[in-house]
């Protein structure tokens, strides 16, 4: 496992000597909004659930993803996060050699690495603002059994079109492809991008995560989806009650309204779309700060006169946690990572950073 996620809340607060709680975090992708109104509900009225065993394969929960995205509950797999899945795909499908393209998560090298999968990585430049280039990428995939894509990407938000990856699994027929959609929600054009109902290809995997857009990373929830074959030979892996009682029950309800939905991601791409526009001219005039154009909550930016441990540093002593991305494959010490929240907290970052970047 890497050391370094983001959201490590209790490492600042001790160097600070502070609460917890007075840490503000900037760091961990979630949604800004929080969780919708009636997941809070749910889970305050059912926390007696976790007095009882749950679905051993949490299929209620699967059947309600399956509807709400109109596919065969048996092409979907509910985990415990879509770490789960990140962390048995390369085992379950006893992949040799994987590629993976970066900068991105760090999570999926690091499962390959635990299984023994040798990983190559195809590394897009900043100077490209981080877009793959479908050539390269292809003839790498070539050499490869398992291809990872995260679409919005992590940590550049950058975001392919759906064309981009069909094509490849077209052309690689016998490779599989993992699509981490994780933050697929929050861009404005998601629902048409999303490759979960592209039942079609034999080759294809879907990541679904539940911690990012609903706000609930604690809970535990993702889901997999794709062809059948595929899908039965990570089921073959699977551990009864994978998912807690209580996600079971929240997620399972969250499907069952379907029309609370759509007007949930509206709202929060509407918010994200204002509020990221209103930070970046905020810090526009910043000539040490460059920002990579985000398709979805978080913003890279590269920093061209400070280290991006400096940088983490000053704005920690104004509370605020954000992402030094230095250890990422293909990044470095110049670059640092910000989630959006709500607008005041946004232009209190921007006003940390400007006097952090003020002096050289
Ligand atoms: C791109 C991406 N995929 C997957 C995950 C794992 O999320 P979860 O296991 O909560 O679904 C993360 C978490 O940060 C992530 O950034």
């Amino acid at each position: 496992m890497i050391f370094g996620h983001g959201g490590n809340k209790t490492t600042l607060s001790q160097a600070l000597g502070c609460p917890v709680d007075d840490i503000i975090d900037m760091s961990a992708n979630l949604n800004p909004l929080g969780p919708p109104e009636q997941i809070k509900t749910v889970m305050m009225e059912n926390l007696s659930a976790i007095h009882c065993l749950p679905e051993p394969d949490a299929r209620s929960m699967t059947q309600g993803f399956a509807r709400f995205h109109d596919i065969d509950p048996d092409t979907v797999i509910a985990g415990n996060g879509t770490t789960w899945f990140i962390y048995t795909i390369p085992r379950a499908l006893n992949a040799k050699k994987a590629l993976v393209l970066g900068p991105t998560y760090s999570d999926y090298a690091d499962a390959c690495r635990m299984h023994g999968t040798a990983t190559a990585h195809w590394i897009a430049d900043a100077e490209d603002k981080f877009l793959p280039d479908l050539e390269a990428v292809s003839q790498m995939a070539a050499q490869a059994d398992l291809v990872f894509i995260c679409n919005p990407n992590n940590p550049t938000g950058v975001l392919v079109e759906q064309a981009f990856i069909t094509e490849l699994l077209q052309r690689h027929p016998r490779v599989c492809f993992v699509v981490d959609e994780s933050y697929l929600p929050f861009a404005a054009d998601g629902d048409e991008i999303s490759l979960i109902r592209a039942g079609k290809f034999p080759n294809l995997l879907v990541l679904s995560s539940m911690s990012k857009i609903f706000t609930i990373p604690g809970l535990r929830t993702g889901f997999l989806s794709g062809a059948k074959p595929l899908i039965d030979r990570v089921m073959a892996y699977y551990q009864p009650w994978s998912v807690n009682a209580l996600a079971q029950v929240v997620i399972k309800n969250i499907f069952d309204h379907p029309e609370l939905i759509a007007p949930f991601y509206e709202k929060t791409r509407s918010y994200i779309t204002r509020e990221k526009q209103i930070f970046i001219d905020e810090v526009a005039d910043l000539p040490a700060l460059v920002t990579v154009l985000s398709h979805t909550c978080f913003i890279l930016a590269e920093l061209l006169h400070h280290t991006a441990f400096q940088v983490c540093r000053q704005v920690g002593f104004d509370r605020i946690l954000i992402r030094d991305c230095s250890n990422f494959k293909g990044l470095d010490h110049r670059f640092v990572r910000f989630s959006l929240k709500d607008r005041e907290t946004n232009l209190k970052l921007a006003a940390s950073l400007r006097k952090v970047l003020a002096h050289d």
